[in-house]
């Protein structure tokens, strides 16, 4: 087998692992002095608690990627299991532009748009960005947090949108 071949093999095989992953579903949004703008994102985790922060993977071709460079904040929306049609207009079947129609959106006093029907927000200032390979790893330190009841967010898992059942409870 050519280094290339193995190389296929293995990127498959990671791919097929990390659809295992379920991973919540989140928007999110910033803006420069002349845009807002907003991205489904599931690669977002919970980086600390001292200082209370979380890490988001942006691809440096999204167009989130450029404002989130010159932004000195924004904004993880979780959304819930509702939501699907927000999560796919936020990846791409909405243009930039035509996004914030869809949904509840209002505007933060830092001017950061946020999703008020959104399971939790959390306001980040952007504390560090650290390019790797074809993303870069945006680490927020958390200045305000929204938490909405029920607990009912939207999972991404095996590139279907589910949702979660406690494992003790059989699911109807
Ligand atoms: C469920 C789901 C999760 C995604 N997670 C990420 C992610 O964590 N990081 C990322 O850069 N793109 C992610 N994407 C892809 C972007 O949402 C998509 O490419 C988007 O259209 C690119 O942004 P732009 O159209 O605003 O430039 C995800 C897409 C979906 C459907």
């Amino acid at each position: 087998m050519s280094l290339d071949a193995a190389t296929d093999d293995l990127r498959a095989s990671f791919k097929l692992a990390m659809r295992r992953f379920p991973a919540a579903v989140t928007v999110i949004t910033s803006a420069d002095q002349t845009r807002r703008h907003g991205m489904t994102a599931t690669a977002v985790t919970s980086l600390s608690l001292d200082p209370p922060s979380l890490v988001v993977c942006v691809n440096q071709a999204s167009l989130l990627h450029d404002i989130m460079l010159l932004a000195r904040r924004f904004c993880v929306n979780l959304l819930r299991r509702d939501q699907v049609a927000l999560s796919a207009a936020f990846s791409g079947a909405l243009p930039p532009e035509t996004r914030f129609g869809l949904g509840e959106w209002a505007v933060s006093p830092e001017g950061i748009s946020y999703l008020e029907t959104a399971q939790i927000n959390i306001f980040c200032r952007k504390a560090a960005a650290v390019p790797y390979g074809t993303h870069t790893i945006f680490i927020g330190e958390a200045e305000l947090v929204n938490v909405h009841d029920p607990v009912d967010p939207l999972i991404y898992q095996d590139a279907t949108y589910c949702f979660s059942v406690p494992a003790e409870t059989k699911a109807a």
